[in-house]
């Protein structure tokens, strides 16, 4: 069985992107996994920023551009932090980002993962959202629901 869900929710301003992320918190439970997607300055790390917020995470959520992966475990439920920016396939696979999801050798909890368009394989749940900015709408965020209870 899969269900699927659209839902278009405009973003005027940083705090709107945020909060989006905030309500996320609400929704998303250990092994739960978050697909961002939209160009640089889109609102990706915005919106993981609110998230963390909400799970009580004190600690300055930066992107990981660089540092690939940050994990963040003093909030309610850790949130794993994942930026694929510029990363070829290969190297996103030697990665094993499903120990993340899957919660092996790691403790489980939630994880983000900004521009996870890249990602070779796909969870089989997840929510995935696209962030852009619309000609007449201006941002916004397009949000999508995998759910496939069989697995
Ligand atoms: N809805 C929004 N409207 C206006 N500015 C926003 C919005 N969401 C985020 N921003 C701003 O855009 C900039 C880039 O955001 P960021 O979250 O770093 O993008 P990304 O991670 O997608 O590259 C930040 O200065 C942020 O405050
Ligand atoms: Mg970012």
């Amino acid at each position: 069985m899969s269900e699927k869900n659209q839902e278009i929710i405009l973003l005027p301003d940083e705090w709107a992107t945020k909060k989006l992320g905030q309500k996320l918190a609400n929704e998303l439970t250990l092994n739960s996994v978050l697909l961002l997607s939209g160009n640089l300055g889109a609102g990706k790390t915005t919106l993981i920023q609110g998230l963390g917020e909400a799970l009580g995470i004190k600690e300055a959520i930066v992107s990981p551009t660089f540092t690939l992966i940050n994990e963040y475990l003093e909030g309610k439920i850790p949130l794993y932090h994942i930026d694929l920016y510029r990363l070829k396939s290969e190297q996103i696979k030697d990665l094993y980002l499903e120990n993340y999801w899957q919660g092996i050798e790691v403790e489980e909890g939630i994880t983000a993962i900004e521009w996870s368009e890249l990602l070779p394989k796909f969870p089989s749940n997840y929510i995935k959202i696209k962030l852009e900015i619309d000609e007449k709408l201006g941002r916004k965020a397009t949000i999508f629901r995998q759910i496939n209870s069989s697995e």
